[in-house]
């Protein structure tokens, strides 16, 4: 087993999450775009925290990628203002969407304007300051969760589940992100899982929390029959309210935790995400 400060064997061979988090710059900037709210933050990667209040600008309506964009580049002025930010050289900055990313190209458009599927975001957001990389929403918090939270140290597979307007994934294998799970998607029970399980949708049918909590219980084994996770992660605004519903969360052979970072594991996450991007993509270059 390792221990809590080193990545798994696996992780550190592969890919983006070959870098120790100790070999990372301290700093970079966490944005997690959401269907009300845009937040920022400047995130302290070696310890998987905020250095300083988060930055919140309600979402533009249409969130057209152009409006959207606006305010990005908004909330990165405002904390590029702040003492501890990054010099603009050694600047990376994760910005989250609630979308499948593939390659920074938005491919889907579950709950966000239509008008962002097959936008590339990159393009999108060149003109900013520092080197930007796009990650799906829920995969940003479960790898800052795989790392600094309720998963760290953990070898074999984390899957963390977010519950909010829809049902986010993402899947982390030895530290190591597969993107784009989307789990929130899957057929359950006749219809789109997240359809009927979100935290929007209990609140719609105004479902008794314990009935709520049945229902997670069947979902997660659904998805446990096809992933076999070690360790289930539960987290989203709803996380706030797990004694509610934690009770009927049983006979799983995976644990069951809530995440530890809560609402800033996106933040977070896509700070980290962005940081071991840039390096990957250095040290591409360099050989
Ligand atoms: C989207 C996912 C997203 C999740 C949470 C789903 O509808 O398909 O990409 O992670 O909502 O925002």
């Amino acid at each position: 087993m390792s221990t809590s400060h080193e990545q798994p064997l696996a992780a550190q061979s592969l890919g983006s999450a070959s870098e120790t988090i100790s070999d990372l710059p301290k700093r970079a900037i966490g944005i997690d775009v959401g269907g009300t709210g845009i937040k920022g933050g400047l995130v302290n990667l070696h310890k998987g925290t905020l250095t300083g209040e988060r930055f919140r600008i309600p979402t533009p309506k249409p969130a057209t990628p152009e409006a959207v964009a606006e305010v990005i580049g908004e909330i990165l002025d405002e904390l590029l203002t702040r003492e501890k930010a990054p010099a603009l050289e050694e600047l990376s900055v994760g910005v989250l969407f609630p979308a499948i990313v593939d390659k920074n190209i938005v491919l889907s458009a579950a709950n966000i304007d239509e008008s962002w599927i097959n936008t590339d975001a990159a393009k999108l957001l060149r003109h900013l300051p520092g080197q930007i990389h796009t990650l799906n929403d829920a995969d940003g918090a479960g790898l800052a969760e795989a790392r600094y939270g309720a998963g760290k140290g953990l070898e074999g597979t984390v899957m963390t589940i977010t519950l909010g307007t829809g049902i986010g994934s993402a899947l982390v294998h030895d530290g190591v992100l597969v993107p784009n799970s989307e789990m929130g998607h899957l057929e359950f029970e006749g219809e789109v899982a997240e359809k009927k399980a979100s935290a929007a949708a209990r609140e719609r049918s105004d479902m008794p929390w314990d009935e709520y909590g049945q229902l997670l219980n069947r979902f997660l084994k659904h998805v446990e029959r096809l992933q076999s996770p070690e360790l289930f992660i539960i987290g989203g605004g709803i996380s706030k309210r797990s004694e509610d519903f934690l009770p009927e969360i049983k006979d799983l052979r995976a644990k069951v935790e809530v995440a530890a970072l809560q609402n800033n594991a996106g933040i977070v996450g896509a700070a980290l995400y962005a940081a071991e991007q840039t390096r990957l993509k250095a040290s591409r270059g360099r050989s």
